[in-house]
């Protein structure tokens, strides 16, 4: 089965992440620090809200089906990404930033077909693959954020074990239905 738009959409922000780390090398001083941290908080930022939206997604389109209990925790998790994504925006006008990211090479916000397409347990083991990468994302934010910027580490470190525990959640569950 190839990979949802969804999780290409989150594989393209994990390479963005990354294409800010490598191109802050080059550029070192206060301010080039300041954009590559307002970068990847927008990158975050647009993770959180792909990742709130097709949450609730799930949510609506399962409820009430014999998966009801997982579509159910599907809703507090979109609640939850909502939540970082709202922490996250805050963070960035603290630092004098704008929220906000490019919609370019993001392919699902139109695209929400593949749930008709799929079995249920598809679509969560590919939620639990992209709750991996948004674990990735973090660390590397982290790495970066480090002491150089101690408010965005702090913060950055509570949403990643909210995410932590949304892999292990979604392995349990995983683990608990019909193959
Ligand atoms: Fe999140
Ligand atoms: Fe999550």
């Amino acid at each position: 089965m190839p990979a949802s738009p969804f999780l290409l959409d989150v594989q393209t922000l994990r390479t963005r992440t990354r294409r800010h780390l490598e191109d802050s090398a080059a550029a070192p001083d206060m301010d080039a620090q300041r954009a590559t941290i307002l970068n990847l908080l927008n990158e975050a930022f647009a993770t959180e809200t792909l990742c709130a939206l097709r949450y609730k997604h799930y949510h609506h389109h399962f409820s009430g089906s014999d998966t009801d209990a997982i579509a159910l925790s599907f809703g507090e998790r979109a609640r939850e990404e909502q939540g970082h994504a709202d922490m996250i925006a805050q963070r960035i006008v603290e630092l004098n930033g704008a929220p906000g990211f490019s919609r370019d090479g993001l392919i699902s916000w139109e695209q929400t077909d593949e749930v008709l397409s799929r079995s249920f347990v598809e679509l969560v083991k590919e939620v639990m693959i992209v709750e991996c990468i948004t674990i990735d994302i973090y660390r590397d934010i982290i790495r970066y954020v480090s002491d150089r910027d101690r408010g965005t580490n702090l913060m950055i470190a509570g949403i990643l074990a909210v995410e932590e525990r949304h892999a292990q959640e979604m392995a349990a569950q995983l683990e608990a239905l019909p193959a």
